[in-house]
C-alpha cells in the first residue's frame, strides 16, 4: 500500500496527544495539535515539552516549524484538517463515568469547520457508543457534514509511550466506512507498522480497549492478592509469578506484586468499564473486586510502616518514588497521592525524592515544616529512621546502599515494589519490608 502523507489534526496535547502528534510527524504527515492551554502551547512552539517522556522532546524539537506545528485555535486545526485524532482527557466524574464534555466541545467545535470530507478518530478511551454521539453532534451542528467517525484506541505506557506508538504488538483500527478503513490503512501502513492489525466496527474497537485496560489492572491484582497469600505462607511472590509467567498462556507482564496500579488510565477505565456494563445489566463483580484488591494495598502498605517503626510520631521518613510508575513525572493516581498524607496525619516528618514528579507533587504538597523535597536520593535519606520505597524507579534500584546505609539514622527499608533482593539487604543489616515476601 502507498505511502500517503496527510495533513492530520490532534486534539489534545496530553501524554496521548503529543506522543501521537510527534510520531505521525516524524512519519512525514503534516500534524498540527490543538489544546485550549495556552500556556502550554507556548511552550511547546518553543520546543518544550510540557510533560516527561522519554524522546518526546527530541522528536517534538526534529519536527517543531516543519512537519509539527501547535495552536490554541480552532480555526488553525480544523479547516485544513484531513484526519483528525481526538485525544482530550476523559477524566472520571462524580459516579465514575467518564465526564465526556471535552469530548462533546471538541464535535461542537469541529462540526463547524467540516466543508468536504474529514476523519473524525477516537483515540481517548471512551465508553462504547462514543462514535455514535461524536456523528450525531456533529450533524445536529453541521447536518450537511460528510465525515466519518473510527475508533483507534491507543495502547500507549507513559515512560515508553513513543516506543508502543513505533512497535504496538497490535494496531485496532474500528471503521464504519471502507474510506475510513483505507485512510487508516494507508497511516497504519506495513511499512511502518508490521504488527497484526485488527480491522473491525467502531464499538468492538471502543470495547477492545476497556477490556485490555481491565483485564491488565485485574492481572496486576490477582498477584498482589497471591502476594498476600505468599507472605502469610512464607513464600516468595516473585517467584511464584516467574513460574506462572513462564506459561506462555499466562505470561511475566503484568504479574509485578506491589503498591499496585495507579496512573490516568487503570483506575478510571476500571470504574468506566463496570458501570457501561451496570447501564447493560451486566455486573461487573470481578473488576470491582480487583478494584478493592487494589486500594487496599495501600492499608498493607501503611502496616507494614508501623510494623516496622512502632511509633510514626515524630519519625523521619524517607520517601522515594511520587510518580505513579517510572520514567514519568506523571503522579495522577499515584499510590504516594494516599500513602504522603496517611504518614503525615500520624505524625512523621518526610523526606520526599522522585526523579522527575517532584514539581508536579509540590503542588499537591507544598514544602513546610513536615514535608521535605530532597536534591538526592542520598540528601533524603539523611538522619531517616525509615525509607519507604513507592515508584520502581531504575535509579532506586541502582542506589549505593552502603551509603544509604552511613546516612541513614536507623536502617529499616519498606519497599512497596520489591526492587531489592531480600537476602542482600538484609545481610547488609537492614531491616527489610517487601509486599509478598516472608
Ligand atoms: C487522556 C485520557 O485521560 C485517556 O483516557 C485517553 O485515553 C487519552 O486522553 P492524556 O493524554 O494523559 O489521556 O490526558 P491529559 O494529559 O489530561 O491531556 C488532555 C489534553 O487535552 C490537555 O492538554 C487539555 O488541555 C486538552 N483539552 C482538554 C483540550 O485541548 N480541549 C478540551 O476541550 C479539553
Ligand atoms: C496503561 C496501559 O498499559 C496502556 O496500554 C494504556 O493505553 C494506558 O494505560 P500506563 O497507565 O501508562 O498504561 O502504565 P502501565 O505500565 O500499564 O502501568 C499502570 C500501573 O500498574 C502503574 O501504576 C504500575 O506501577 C502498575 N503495575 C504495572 C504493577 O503494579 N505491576 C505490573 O506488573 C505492571
Amino acid at each position: 500500500m502507498g505511502k500517503k502523507k496527510f495533513k492530520i489534526g490532534v486534539v489534545g496535547a496530553g501524554y496521548v496527544g503529543l506522543v501521537t502528534s510527534s510520531c505521525l510527524a516524524e512519519l512525514g504527515h503534516n500534524v498540527i495539535c490543538y489544546d485550549k492551554d495556552k500556556e502550554k502551547i507556548r511552550e511547546l512552539n518553543k520546543g518544550k515539552s510540557p510533560i516527561y517522556e522519554p524522546g518526546l522532546e527530541e522528536l517534538i524539537k526534529n519536527n517543531l516549524g516543519r512537519k509539527l506545528n501547535f495552536t490554541d485555535r480552532a480555526e488553525d486545526i480544523y479547516p485544513e484538517s484531513e484526519v483528525i485524532f481526538i485525544c482530550v482527557g476523559t477524566p472520571s466524574s462524580q459516579d465514575g463515568k467518564p465526564d465526556m464534555s471535552y469530548v462533546e466541545t471538541c464535535a461542537i467545535e469541529l462540526a463547524k469547520f467540516i466543508t468536504d470530507y474529514k476523519l473524525v478518530v477516537e483515540k481517548s478511551t471512551v465508553p462504547i457508543r462514543t462514535a455514535e454521539w461524536i456523528e450525531r453532534t456533529i450533524k445536529l451542528y453541521n447536518p450537511k457534514a460528510n465525515f466519518d467517525v473510527a475508533s483507534n484506541p491507543e495502547f500507549l505506557r507513559e515512560g515508553s509511550g513513543i516506543h508502543d506508538f513505533f512497535q504496538p504488538d497490535r494496531i485496532v483500527i474500528g471503521v464504519n466506512s471502507e474510506k475510513a478503513k483505507e485512510i487508516l490503512l494507508q497511516i497504519y501502513n506495513d511499512d511502518d507498522f508490521k504488527c497484526p492489525k485488527l480491522i473491525t466496527d467502531v464499538k468492538t474497537a471502543e470495547a477492545i480497549k476497556h477490556a485490555s485496560n481491565s483485564f491488565l489492572a485485574l492481572k496486576i491484582s490477582y498477584i498482589n492478592m497471591v502476594a498476600d497469600f505468599c507472605e502469610k505462607a512464607g513464600i516468595d511472590v516473585d517467584l511464584v509469578a516467574e513460574g506462572m509467567g513462564l506459561d506462555k498462556r499466562i505470561g511475566r507482564s503484568f504479574l509485578k506484586a506491589g503498591l499496585g496500579w495507579g496512573g490516568s488510565c487503570f483506575p478510571k477505565d476500571v470504574k468506566a468499564f463496570v458501570k457501561m456494563a451496570e447501564d447493560l445489566q451486566v455486573d461487573f463483580s470481578i473488576l470491582k473486586e480487583a478494584y478493592r484488591v487494589n486500594e487496599r494495598r495501600i492499608e498493607v502498605f501503611i502496616k507494614k510502616v508501623k510494623d516496622a517503626l512502632w511509633v510514626i510520631k515524630g519519625k523521619r521518613i524517607a520517601v522515594w518514588g511520587l510518580s505513579f510508575k517510572p520514567n514519568t513525572d506523571d503522579i495522577r493516581e499515584s499510590p504516594a497521592l494516599k500513602i504522603i498524607p496517611l504518614l503525615l496525619n500520624d505524625g512523621a516528618f518526610l523526606s520526599l525524592y522522585d526523579p522527575k514528579a517532584m514539581e508536579n507533587a509540590k503542588k499537591i504538597f507544598p514544602p513546610s515544616d513536615k514535608v521535605h523535597y530532597a536534591n538526592s536520593l542520598e540528601e533524603s535519606v539523611i538522619g531517616a529512621h525509615a525509607l519507604a520505597i513507592i515508584t520502581d524507579w531504575d535509579e532506586f534500584k541502582n542506589a549505593d546502599l552502603n551509603r544509604i546505609k552511613d546516612l541513614m539514622l536507623t536502617h529499616i527499608i519498606i519497599d512497596g515494589r520489591n526492587i531489592f533482593d531480600p537476602k542482600k539487604v538484609r545481610e547488609m543489616g537492614f531491616l527489610y519490608y517487601p509486599m509478598g515476601k516472608p
